[in-house]
């Protein structure tokens, strides 16, 4: 399948890299190709490099992966009508960085960043995934307390069949929250990782639903 990744911080590469190891074929998006041409030709060169608008287009399905205060201006580059009927795997965090502490949420509570998403491209299939852990654990986590659970949720269920079996691919447990307005309970999951990991000083941890 082909796949678009809008973002190339350290969350458009880690999917960059997971999607083609998973057989698709990937396109990561960014406004200045030319600052990701050492990383393409050391580690992804399999992976075709464009421009927001080129890699909309591109993917049948699309990884939303910007910046929080960038996500609007990025969809008004990649062009919305590119982006109408796909799936949106939505693994953006609305976050603002008021100190040196942990983020805290834009939105939250009545809303959620995958709302608003959703309300940006009301005629694309939005799925809020990958939200709740740390890049370096994205694809294959080998923790030792087995595949960790990654919660999402989307208002399509056709879409979230395939965001599922991506999930699955990946080495994860499945857990469906429900529709978008689920992200409201995703997004600040988010924060509660960032503040374990300060607490321990690590970035390998997940979380995992127990029961029995
Ligand atoms: N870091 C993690 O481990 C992690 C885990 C889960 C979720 N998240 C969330 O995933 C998202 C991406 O994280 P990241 O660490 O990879 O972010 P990042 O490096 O800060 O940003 C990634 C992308 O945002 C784009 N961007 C920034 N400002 C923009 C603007 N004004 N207009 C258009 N595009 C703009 C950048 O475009 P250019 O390429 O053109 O510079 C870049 O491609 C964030 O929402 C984050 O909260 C992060």
């Amino acid at each position: 399948m082909r796949i678009g990744i809008l973002g190339s911080g350290d969350v458009g590469r880690s999917l960059t890299l997971g999607f083609l190891g998973r057989g698709d074929e990937v396109m990561i998006g960014t406004r200045d190709p030319a600052k990701l041409q050492r990383w393409h030709e050391e580690t992804a060169p399999s992976a075709r490099i464009g421009r927001f608008e080129e890699t909309a287009r591109f993917g049948e399905a699309i990884a939303l992966a910007t910046l929080w205060s960038g996500t609007e201006s990025a969809l008004d580059l990649a062009g919305r009508d590119n982006l109408r009927g796909k799936v949106i795997i939505d693994v953006t965090n609305p976050l603002v960085f008021p100190g040196e502490g942990p983020p805290e949420l834009a939105l939250g509570h009545s809303d959620s960043g995958g709302e608003q998403v959703q309300r940006w491209l009301m005629e694309a299939h939005v799925v809020k995934a990958f939200n709740t852990v740390g890049n370096g654990l994205f694809v294959k986590p080998d923790l030792a307390g087995g595949p960790p659970t990654m919660f999402y949720c989307g208002n399509d269920e056709e879409a979230k069949r395939f965001v599922r079996g991506v999930i699955t691919d990946f080495g994860w447990e499945p857990f469906d929250v429900g529709g978008i307005e689920g992200a409201r309970l995703l997004e600040p999951l988010c924060i509660l990782w960032v503040v374990y990991a300060m607490h321990v000083r690590s970035r390998r941890h997940a979380f995992k639903v127990l029961s029995g």
